[in-house]
């Protein structure tokens, strides 16, 4: 079926208290894992081309690989753009036909954020395509290399110093309000203690912070970078990690009003995992699909297992009502 907007699919996962998972497009076995696991679920999914994707693929191959498979797809696909970098990138990709757009304006001071985004929203709103804005500044690892532990495996809780540094850029419940009312913007990207690009799970969220935000604008709010998020209660537990009163986990954040989860990371460790286990069992192969197949295959169990836990599966029909899409519509394509 044709992609759908992201705006109708993330109010009404707004409104029933689920997320839908938003996974990157780097390539045509990650794309097609992503799409078969969503059939299999029956889960609205988002296939996002970030800013590494684009200089990876190139936003024509990226972008064609996304409509190809919405068009087999039986539930509903938004093509959406993660991180986009300034108004020319978001109008390329306006055209480009994208069904949902970012402007990552966080690295600005906060007027030209609000300027540019409600400047991409403006002309995005006039083809009906929503676009999400980011507050505060949800950092890479990256940015806290000279403060780790040399070592440092990802294995316990960021060190205090960097804690601190990821708090202070937190997304402010009072600017969020003014934001989101200035840019028209219609989902916020919150910083609210994710970290993108963590190797393991072992980050608190700020959940105070996540429903002040959501009360003070009544937008969807979307979490950035979950490969590093602690997934639940249990998993906290299990790893010996204590969280504070007002801290939580992915479900914790479901449970709190979060709309659209973005999963980068965590995935493409999967694929690699996958192609590291077949190389080694055959280190012989010379059929490459032979390596690429396993990587695929621990993709799409890694994206099933981010569905169930953001609890999108089996809410494709739910979603496809809100799109304005009936399941009897798009029968005669199974
Ligand atoms: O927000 C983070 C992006 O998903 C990372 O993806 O390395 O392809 O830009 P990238
Ligand atoms: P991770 O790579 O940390 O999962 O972050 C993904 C993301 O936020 C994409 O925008
Ligand atoms: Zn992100």
């Amino acid at each position: 079926m044709p992609l759908v907007s992201s705006k109708e699919l993330l109010i009404k996962a707004q409104e029933e208290g689920y997320a839908i998972g938003a996974f990157n497009a780097n390539n045509m076995e990650c794309v097609q894992a992503v799409i078969e696991t969503a059939e299999e679920e029956r889960a609205p999914v988002i296939l996002q081309v970030s800013q590494g994707a684009i200089a990876y693929a190139g936003l024509e191959f990226a972008t064609m690989l996304v409509k190809t498979a919405a068009e087999l797809a039986t539930v509903p696909v938004v093509l959406h753009l993660d991180h986009g970098t300034d108004f020319d990138q978001n109008v390329r990709c306006l055209r480009a036909g994208f069904t949902s757009l970012m402007y990552d304006g966080s690295d600005k001071p906060l007027e030209e954020n609000i300027q540019v985004s409600a400047k991409i929203a403006e002309i995005a709103h006039a083809c009906d395509i929503p676009v999400e804005t980011e507050l505060g500044k949800i950092p890479k690892i990256e940015d806290f290399q000279a403060m780790l532990p040399a070592g440092y495996d990802y294995s316990v809780k960021l060190p205090k110093e960097v804690q601190d540094k990821v708090d202070d850029l937190m997304a402010d419940p009072d600017q969020a309000e003014e934001f989101v009312a200035r840019t028209h913007c219609d989902s916020l990207a919150a910083a609210v203690g994710s970290v993108h690009g963590m190797k393991r799970d072992v980050q608190p969220l700020r959940i105070d912070r996540l429903v002040a935000v959501r009360e003070r604008t009544g937008v969807p709010i979307v979490l950035h970078g979950a490969s590093g998020v602690i997934k639940s209660r249990e998993d906290a537990d299990r790893m010996g990690i204590e969280l504070a009163g007002n801290e939580g986990t992915v479900q914790d954040a479901i449970k709190a009003g979060i709309s659209k989860i973005n999963v980068a990371t965590e995935v493409s460790m999967a694929f690699l995992r996958g192609m590291k286990q077949a190389f080694e069992k055959d280190p012989g192969q010379k059929d490459m699909r032979k390596i690429l197949l396993p990587g695929k295959k621990e993709v799409k169990e890694t994206v099933r297992a981010f569905m169930r836990l953001f609890e999108c599966s089996g809410k494709a029909g739910a979603a496809m009502g809100a799109a304005g899409l009936r399941e009897s519509a798009i029968k005669h394509h199974e």
